[in-house]
This record gives structure tokens, C-alpha cells and sequence, in this order.
């Protein structure tokens, strides 16, 4: 570790200390904790009664700890979308002030932007395209169009796909949101992303987005049904490199990312 802080670009800078992983579902976060044999908190950092989970523990040099929005109280489903994941960011950043933020989970990917199933995406730039405000600045305001945290060693390292995110609260897509994914011009289609880039964005935390394909959603099969199909499969490929993520993480400075 030492050998590669002596390396950092900006020599007053230290080593990456905390992360927060953001995981909006259980199947996609659990292989990860095992990785990196996290414990579930017995002391929730949280407010009682909400259903937020953070697995935390120390890998090598990183305190990590994964965060999962939990299940639905009423409907006991994994609590996916910007809402949920939105506020969780913003919990999670108060209470354990991270050096960086990761959002990873499973996308819809767009064979027309050259996406395939099990490709895994370092993402660029995030945007929505479910929030439609028609008038002057609003709109832009809508769109919410942000940049992520660049990270070209990691790239380069890696050899991961590099591309655009469009964050809408739905898995499926209407035509009209199909425009506004084209006029964002992205490889990729999650619900989360953008608004947790919102809240990083707020308060000042550096974030990266990893994710991977699960759907082909200009191909032609009904979404659900090929999401759920492929959801084990891909989640395993995640696991994997987000684990190669973290490993070339620590020991590094931000700036050497
Ligand atoms: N996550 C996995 N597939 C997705 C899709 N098609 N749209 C939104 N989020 C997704």
C-alpha cells in the first residue's frame, strides 16, 4: 500500500479510506458482502423503522460498506428506484462521510449503442429521461445531466466499457422516454443512478457508476422476463469486477483513479 500512496498525483492527497457502495438489490449486493466477508450492522446508523441495510468491515485498507434500500415494509420487494435510493445515499454520506461514492448494479443495455448481455459499464455521464419539464432551464433541470467522478487508470486497467446512463423509475419504456434515452445518448438504462449522483453532487462526493447488462432493451424480448433470466448469471460478472474495482481502489488516491 505504501508504495502506491508515494505515487499519488497530488502529494498533500491520501489514500481512498471509506466507500459507500449503493446496491439496490439484495441478489446483486449479497455475492459482494460475502466477497468481502461484511457483517450486516446490529447498531443501525439509520433512523428506527426504516428498512435500510448497511454490511460493512474493513478489505485490506478500505472501510467498505455496502448499502441496500432493503425490502418494501408493506410489499416485502427489494425497495429499487430513485426514491429509495436517493434518500439512502443521503443517510449514508451523513452518517459515514466516504471518500467515494459506487453505485453498481445491473442496467438495460441498447444493441444499437453496441451493448451486450454481461457487458460491464464504467459510466461517464448520467441524465434522466422520465422528468419532462418543458419550459426554459426547467428542462434542463429535469434531465438533471451530470459527470461522473473520471477514472481513466481504472479504465484503462480494467478494459471496461465506457458510456452513458439514463436513470427513469420504471424497467420498462415508453416511447416517449425512448427519445429522451436517444437525445442523452445512452449505452445504458438503470433507475437509480442519476438521482444518487443528484445527492453525491450535493454533498460533494466523488462517484463512480458500474454496471451491467442484463437486458437488451432494444432487442426485441420482453424486458422483465429477459432481465429475470439473465439477473444470476450477470450478477456473478458484476461481482467480479466490481471486486477488481476495489482492489485497484485501495492504496490509491482519487486523483490516481
Ligand atoms: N435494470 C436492469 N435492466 C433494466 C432496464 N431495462 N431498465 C431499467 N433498469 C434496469
Amino acid at each position: 500500500m505504501a508504495d502506491i500512496a508515494e505515487e499519488c498525483a497530488v502529494t498533500d492527497s491520501k489514500p481512498i479510506s471509506t466507500i459507500v457502495i449503493i446496491i439496490a438489490m439484495r441478489s446483486e449486493a449479497l455475492p459482494l458482502v460475502n466477497t468481502f466477508k461484511l457483517l450486516e450492522d446490529t447498531d443501525s446508523l439509520f433512523p428506527v423503522g426504516v428498512p435500510w441495510v448497511r454490511y460493512h468491515g474493513m478489505y485490506k485498507d478500505l472501510k467498505i460498506n455496502i448499502i441496500w434500500p432493503g425490502k418494501d415494509r408493506t410489499l416485502g420487494v427489494d425497495s429499487v428506484g430513485t426514491i429509495s435510493a436517493s434518500l439512502v445515499t443521503y443517510a449514508s454520506v451523513l452518517a459515514l462521510k466516504p471518500d467515494l461514492i459506487i453505485n453498481t448494479g445491473t442496467a438495460g443495455g441498447f444493441k444499437a449503442k453496441g451493448a451486450d448481455i454481461g457487458d460491464v459499464y464504467i459510466v461517464s455521464e448520467v441524465a434522466f429521461h422520465d422528468r419532462r419539464i418543458p419550459i426554459p432551464i426547467f428542462d434542463q433541470y429535469g434531465i438533471g445531466f451530470r459527470k461522473s467522478f473520471a477514472t481513466p487508470n481504472l479504465v484503462t486497467n480494467l478494459n471496461l466499457k465506457v458510456d452513458k446512463l439514463s436513470t427513469g423509475d420504471s424497467l420498462e419504456m415508453s416511447p416517449v422516454e425512448k427519445e429522451s434515452i436517444e437525445n442523452n445518448d445512452a449505452a445504458i438504462k438503470d433507475m437509480e443512478g442519476a438521482a444518487i449522483a443528484y445527492v453525491a453532487d450535493i454533498l460533494s462526493v466523488p462517484i463512480i457508476f458500474i454496471k451491467a447488462v442484463t437486458d437488451i432493451v432494444d432487442g426485441g424480448k420482453p424486458t422483465a422476463e429477459e432481465f429475470l433470466n439473465n439477473l444470476a448469471a450477470v450478477t456473478a460478472t458484476l461481482q467480479q469486477k466490481v471486486t477488481q474495482v476495489v482492489e485497484f481502489i485501495n492504496g490509491r488516491c482519487l486523483e490516481d483513479l
